[in-house]
Parts: structure tokens; sequence; C-alpha cells
């Protein structure tokens, strides 16, 4: 039976102000929102002042209020205001992916232990039904890849500085857009992407991975002569969020790709985001849709607050079957990398080198480098190199050794 919603809305950014439409502007839901908790009291609003307080007991301590829907920029706020709402009984829908991925495992508890409903569609993927699919439609298929762009941030940088734009006028248009975070940096040095791939991986493969131990590298030390580099070899650079399992195995990590024309990321642009899941059995499917922006994020979180009419709460059914996964660094990656000297270039670790370029502006290096190796460096804040991952260029140790063995055998 259908529920009546009453919401306790944290947040009137972007995606906060753009929920409030959409709930207007559709009549099939049964909700309403009782209370708006935001941080400034003097800004100006564009409705009706009785919604807004700025205490979040307002919300927290009303029983009518039986959905929390919670949009704020601040994760650690978040958190105290997430913790609050499902200790109190009510159900969370929450957009914050920085807050799901560090917390994932003890909120889920909470919202078992309450009996309520976390729902956070919205934290991945922007309008790209990603999660509940993911949840619902591939559940009983085994998963052996979940990878895409899933940052619209960096995607729509990417886009514009590929059309001859500054890296700072794209970043800032995006801001102005608001697709970005509040602090960009976090998109732009691949961790909001990490954050993603983090759920992703729960979702995908029933993986709860910690947030340190998934490598993000980012698009801030890109140069010109690297996309140049990209364009007259017929790639573009994407930033992929890159999820794998074979067997036990699983490999998660964010980093730039050089993507050919074949490769389904190439024509995804702007602020759209793209998921790739391959199955064993429904085989390779794409999802595509806007990634970030108002009214596109705001249609996942009315999904999910449409879904708790019905009382809808994941089942997590892949983490239950869990299998003894783990994350593996035991990976090498095929991978160009400029430097704007030799000697910096240099400090990178190959194991086979397999073209090189020494230039009056800059240097690159194309081969296999151990992903471990590569890790050494902190890449997000070495301003003197680039790296970006070439395709078909990974290959798992496991796999590598197997292949190996069957040459071997088949030698003998
Ligand atoms: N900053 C995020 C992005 C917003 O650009 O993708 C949507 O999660």
């Amino acid at each position: 039976m259908r529920k009546q919603l009453t919401i306790g809305l944290f947040g009137f950014g972007c995606v906060g102000t753009g929920l409030y439409e959409v709930l207007n502007q559709t009549s099939l839901l049964q909700a309403r929102i009782k209370h708006i908790v935001v941080k400034d009291a003097t800004k100006k609003r564009q409705i009706d002042a009785s919604y807004f307080a700025y205490d979040a007991e307002v919300i927290l301590g009303d029983s009518e209020v039986n959905v929390v829907v919670e949009l704020i920029n601040d994760s650690d706020a978040a958190y105290v205001i997430v913790k609050r709402a499902l200790e109190s009984g009510k159900h969370v829908v929450s957009a914050n992916k920085k807050l799901i991925a560090l917390h994932l495992e003890e909120l889920i508890a909470l919202a078992k232990a309450n009996n309520v409903s976390f729902l956070y569609e919205a934290a991945v993927g922007g309008s790209i039904p990603i999660i509940r699919n993911l949840e619902e439609y591939y559940n009983n298929d085994s998963l052996s890849s979940i990878n895409g762009i899933v940052n619209g941030t960096t995607n729509y940088i990417l886009t514009k500085t590929g059309e001859g734009q500054s890296f700072d006028d794209a970043l800032k248009t995006a801001q102005e857009l608001g697709f970005a975070e509040l602090d960009p940096t976090s998109d732009v040095d691949g961790f909001d992407a990490k954050y993603k791939l983090v759920l992703l991986l729960k979702h995908a493969f029933g993986y709860t991975a910690k947030t340190e131990q998934v490598w993000n590298y980012g698009i801030r030390q890109l140069k010109t002569w690297d996309a140049t580099y990209a364009r007259e070899k017929g790639y573009k650079i994407k930033l992929l969020a890159f999820g794998t399992r074979v067997d036990d195995q699983v490999v998660g990590f964010v980093a730039p790709h050089l993507i050919p024309a074949n490769h389904f990321a190439y024509n995804v642009e702007n602020e759209f985001n793209a998921v790739v899941v391959e199955a064993l059995f429904s085989d390779r499917q794409l999802f595509l849709g806007k990634g970030a922006g108002s009214y596109p994020t705001a249609s996942a979180v009315l999904s999910d607050i449409s879904a708790l009419q019905f009382d809808y709460a994941y089942e997590y059914r892949k983490t239950n079957a869990q299998e003894n996964l783990t994350l593996t660094t035991d990976f090498r990656l095929r991978v160009y990398v400029s430097g704007t000297t030799k000697e910096q270039l240099e400090r990178v670790k190959f194991e086979e080198i397999q073209e090189i370029y020494h230039g009056s502006t800059h240097h690159f290096h194309i081969g296999w480098a151990n992903f471990s190796d590569l890790q050494q460096l902190d890449w997000n804040n070495e301003s003197d190199l680039f790296l970006a991952v070439l395709p078909e260029g990974l290959q798992l140790a496991s796999t590598v050794y197997a292949e190996e063995g069957q040459l071997e055998a088949h030698a003998n």
C-alpha cells in the first residue's frame, strides 16, 4: 500500500531547489515537503519563507516527518544528520557520495536496526538509474565489470578543453551550471568518481572497498601536449572509473584513459555520464544520461522518494552472498606518461617501455607499468607528470601467469 510521505529536506542548493520543482510537477507522488533546513538565514529564497528553518531538530524532532532527504555539501555535517535521522526511525534519501562511501557499512546497519530504508540513487551517475538496476535487475546475474564516466564536471572540462577552451574557464562554467562540488578538487582529482566507484563495487560485486584503498588520479595535470597527442592519435581523454572482477579478485581505480573512437565513452560529452555493465547472462549494457545538474540529480532523488511509498530498501544480496573477494593491486597497466623534463619522466618505473619521445617542450614514455609501482607517486600532486591508460591496457598478473602456464603446457 502507498503511504503518505512527509519530507524534511536538508539543503536548498542546486539539487534541493530542483527537487522542490520536480516534486511540484509530479502528481503521482503522495509526498510533500514540510520543512527545509538550511545554513544561511540571510539568503533570499524563491519560495515561501515558512518552509525554512535553521535548526536540524526542526526536522529530526518532528514525528510527522517520515522521510529525511539530505542534500547538503558538507559530508561531516551530513553524517551527523543521516545517523540521527536513521536512529529516529526516519527513512533517508541522500545524494552525498562521500558520506556514503566513507560510512556505508555503519549506515546500512543503522537503517536495518531501525527498520527503515537508506536510499542513494542520486549519489552515482545523476539521472542514470544504476544502483537500483544493480540491486534489482542484475540481482541474479554474475557481473564481471562495471566502468564508465561517473563525474560530470571532469567530462564537461575535458569536452570543452577538447574544443579549445581553457581548463579554468571550463571549470568555472561547470561550477556556474551547478555540476561541480563546492570544493572542485574532489571532481578534478578524481575523488568524487572514486566515491561513486566504491558504491558501484558494492552493488555490482558485493565488495565493500575502503575509500583509501581505491586509487584515484584526476585530470588536473593534463597539459596541452597531452591533448595534442590524444587528438593526433584519434583518441579522446576521458576520466574513467574502472571496476572489474576476475574470480575472487577485484580491480578498482579512477584514472584518465585514452579512448579510441569505437569505445562507448568516446561520444559521451559535457556533463553526461555513461556506465557499462558486463554480466555473465545479459552480456554488455550501456547506461547513458546526465550525470550532474539540478533536475537530472533531483530526478534520481524523486525516484528514491517514490520507491519509499512501497517501503523499498536495498537488499545487498551480493554482499550477503559474499565470496572472499579482495581488491588486488597485482596487475599492470599500459600507460602513456608525459613529463616536462627527462629526469621527471624517468622517476616513473616501467616494466617495459615500448615507445619513447623526447622533444623540446616535453617527453613521454609508453609501455607497461606495474600498478603497485605507479602507486608510489602522488600523481595528483605531480605537476610535471601526466598519466593516461591506453586502450586494452590492463593485465591481471593471475591472467598473465595463467596464459603463460597454458603456453608452457602447450609447448610441452
Ligand atoms: N560534482 C559531481 C559531478 C556532481 O560533477 O559529477 C554529481 O555527482
